[in-house]
């Protein structure tokens, strides 16, 4: 099947190249160093540090990052052209493991853009990763639009990519429309059918747009592809690409039934998160899986209760696994007495249940009036429970 060892999966992070092309998404310089090497400490296996011939900052970026990388394989991104491929190869060639990525929309709406006909596109292929393939010796293809091209000639050019020396080949479902029963069957029947295919790494760069791109990611895995790509918080252009933190997180929670190993420290997936919210501007949605504030918080009484004795009946992970200190039991007008008194036991007070029962009463008063109770309103309620006692 794959050359990795066989339940590794590659995770290639792509937040400083499809992630910064989000409309507003622009990062400084000295913000995608900092990215970059927070990427590569916490394990992530390919960075995919820009589009190098988009700009002079992104070459620079691009340049840079190479020049200080550790650990992490370095990709620039570029068109089909040889033009693209030297200014590529030219930003990556320093890094200790280079890759230069290069695609060419497939399906028959992006061949129409550049006018190539199915042989002058399978032409334009085999010379540009030919070309690409005697820079560097580890070299990416993506047929764009992958997931909208015709079955017969997506595996003709993956097999010219393939002769032509690409070591892995990219299916990228561009506008996020496959769904994850299609994504499986398509990465098997590949690798089933496209001579050569046992040689190289199959990769899944999965769009948001149905919101399906984790599921659509991690069927491609189950079907025998190798390499996620990804970004965090799911940034990228539209719906956004899939969530690096919930790729790598669903493949350790459920590891019976997704038995997968990625080389993620996910104690770091917090900070990173939290860091890639700021330099880029897009806050992360409160519900959103793994990073989200309310992704470990729980407010009503019921669930609070369990919380309270037993953290596995409301919670399928653990908040120190993602890199967070603990579990937020947020006070409001759903809380119970239990997640009170916890609260105030924190704060410093043991309270008999006679001034628990006071408190708890002007407590819900405050609760019916605020959405959320804060450790100074608690401060507030003790005050007046004792001053009227
Ligand atoms: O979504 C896409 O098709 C891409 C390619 C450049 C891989 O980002
Ligand atoms: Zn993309």
């Amino acid at each position: 099947m794959t050359q990795t060892a066989e339940n590794r999966v590659l995770i290639f992070d792509t937040t400083l190249r499809d992630g910064e092309q989000s409309p507003g998404a622009t990062m400084s310089h000295a913000e995608k160093m900092e990215i970059a090497e927070m990427l590569d400490d916490m394990g992530v296996d390919i960075i995919e540090a820009g589009f190098p011939i988009a700009s002079e900052g992104d070459f620079k970026a691009v340049s840079e990052i190479a020049d200080r990388s550790k650990n992490a394989v370095i990709c620039g991104l570029a068109r089909a052209n040889f033009k693209d491929i030297d200014r590529c190869w030219e930003a990556v060639r320093n890094a200790e493991r280079p890759r230069i990525h290069t695609f060419i929309g497939t399906s028959p709406l992006h061949r129409a853009i550049p006018n190539l006909n199915q042989d002058e596109m399978a032409d334009r292929i085999h010379d540009t990763v030919t070309h690409a393939r005697n820079l560097c010796d580890n070299v990416q293809w993506s047929p764009m639009d992958a997931t909208r091209t015709e079955w017969d000639y997506l595996c003709r050019v993956i097999e010219i990519a393939i002769k032509a020396g690409a070591t892995t080949i990219n299916i990228p479902d561009t506008v996020g429309y496959t769904a994850p029963r299609e994504s499986a069957d398509l990465i098997r029947r590949l690798i089933e059918t496209v001579p050569g295919a046992d040689e190289i790494v199959f990769a899944t760069h999965c769009h948001n747009d149905l919101g399906m791109a984790t599921a659509n990611s991690l069927a491609a895995v189950e079907a025998g592809a190798r390499q996620i790509e990804c970004t965090i918080n799911g940034l990228g252009e539209r719906a956004g690409n899939t969530a690096l933190e919930e790729v790598v997180m669903a493949m350790k929670v459920r590891n019976d039934i997704m038995p997968f190993t990625t080389g993620i420290d996910s104690r770091k997936i917090m900070n990173i998160s939290r860091r890639v919210a700021t330099v880029s501007g897009f806050p992360v949605q409160y519900n959103k899986a793994i990073v989200g504030k309310n992704a470990f918080a729980h407010e009503s009484g019921i669930h609070q209760d369990g919380m309270l004795k037993n953290a596995e009946t409301f919670e399928i992970m653990r908040p120190e696994d993602v890199g967070l200190s603990e579990t937020n039991l947020v006070l409001g007008k759903h809380s119970g007495r239990a997640a009170l008194r916890a609260k105030l036991n924190e704060l410093g007070f043991e309270l008999g249940d006679n001034q628990l029962k006071d408190v708890f009463v002007r407590f819900k008063a405050l609760a019916d009036r605020k959405k959320e109770v804060y450790e100074d309103d608690l401060l507030a309620l003790m005050r007046e429970s004792s001053l009227d006692a």
